[in-house]
């Protein structure tokens, strides 16, 4: 456990692992003779559950007009239609198809990206997402250059799939391990889907303030609901009062967050640190998502910036939705009450840019209300 509170936000300099492999992937692709013209390749994923496709990774030579950028996939025809045939797609004059006012295109098309070429990532009838090659040439994907790059976006493919299994295996493996220890978390499924998706808002909203990248985003978003894994470990007739906790009772309650690190540390350590990529942002929510501004959180009091912003974002998402839920002691409150008592702690206990980013998604937060409801499982 590290204790001395040296501990960064896991930036997207310390976990580049799949980010930096598509750029010496992308140099190797350039250094190919008739590939030079390649300048962009980046990868979206697919979230099914909403239905939201959302940028990844991407290593390019120009500008990189789609950072952050996410949408329903119904709503884009083109792409949905891929998604469902598995089919690629050549598209050799992007200022074309952007003067039919298409947005992305006329995005890439403003950085001087000329044609593309799309790829959905599937297997075994699942869909993870697309595979965007973009060339500054017009009419530059014919089919003997789209069969040259042919084992290249397999190989991007297999590596994304690969590295989101792994992520999905650790989830499924906290999952069994909650269902089967005889204490069950009071924190439902729905709670978990819910502030999830909360921290991926403020992570998004803050990513050009804090240089966030799509990836770091995107591994919040998995390991959020992981938070309270140690929850596991705190008796029932704790974990469930139906009031308040007495002194004694609290400090029981207070260990999940230290039995949640071991459990994340055994877990990295079975799966094995490399196949586990960004256990550093894992651990830090799980170590840090009870730590307070002001340093009177616990377990280790850390002050101010000395808690890793993906904790201080997993809290104020998590602290949002235990509010806005019913819990063994208490009602739920209104949106509206939340946000006050956000607003009133922004600056003592709550990181008040992670606030203000929450604030700012009233709508958002809403359709996610409406999407998960408590009904929902995990
Ligand atoms: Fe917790
Ligand atoms: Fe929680």
């Amino acid at each position: 456990m590290r204790s001395d509170g040296a501990v960064h936000a896991a930036d997207s300099s310390m976990h580049q692992g799949l980010a930096e492999r598509l750029v010496r992937l992308h140099r190797e692709v350039k250094g190919t003779g008739e590939l030079t013209a390649v300048t962009r390749i980046a990868v979206a994923l697919y979230d099914e559950r909403t239905d939201i496709l959302k940028t990844f990774i991407h290593s390019s030579d120009g500008g990189s007009p789609l950072d952050h950028s996410s949408a329903r996939l119904d709503r884009i025809p083109g792409l949905h239609q891929l998604a469902l045939n598995g089919m690629p797609r050549v598209i050799n004059d992007l200022d074309a198809v952007a003067l039919s006012g298409q947005e992305h295109a006329t995005r890439l098309a403003a950085v001087g990206y000329r044609s593309s070429y799309t790829v959905p990532i599937r297997t075994k009838g699942q869909f993870y997402g697309f595979l965007f090659i973009n060339a500054s040439e017009k009419d530059f994907f014919t089919p003997q250059v789209t069969q040259r790059l042919h084992p290249y976006a397999e190989l991007i493919g297999q590596m994304v799939m690969r590295e989101l299994d792994a992520v999905h295996m650790m989830r499924a493996a906290v999952r069994v391990i909650r269902r089967v220890s005889t204490v069950r978390d009071e924190e439902t499924g729905a709670h978990l889907a819910r502030m999830a998706r909360y921290a991926r808002l403020v992570a998004q909203k803050l990513a050009g303030k804090f240089d966030l990248s799509d990836e770091f985003v995107e591994y919040l978003f998995q390991f959020a609901p992981l938070h309270d894994v140690g929850k596991i470990s705190v008796p029932d007739h704790i974990l469930f009062k139906p009031g308040k906790l007495t002194f004694e009772e609290f400090n029981v309650m207070k260990t999940h967050v230290v039995h949640g690190i071991d459990i994340t540390d055994m877990l990295i350590f079975d799966f094995g640190s490399q196949s586990l990529p960004h256990f550093d942002l894992l651990r830090n929510v799980v170590a840090y998502h009870h730590e307070a501004l002001d340093g009177s959180g616990y377990p280790h009091g850390l002050a101010g910036d000395r808690i890793p912003l993906e904790a201080r974002i997993a809290t104020v998402a998590d602290v949002f939705d235990a509010l806005t839920s019913v819990r063994p002691y208490k009602q739920a409150w209104t949106n509206e009450a939340a946000f006050d008592l956000l607003r009133r702690e922004a600056g003592i206990k709550f990181d008040p840019e992670c606030v203000a980013a929450l604030l700012d998604s009233t709508a958002e937060i809403e359709a996610i209300q409406v999407r998960f409801e408590e009904t929902v499982l995990d």
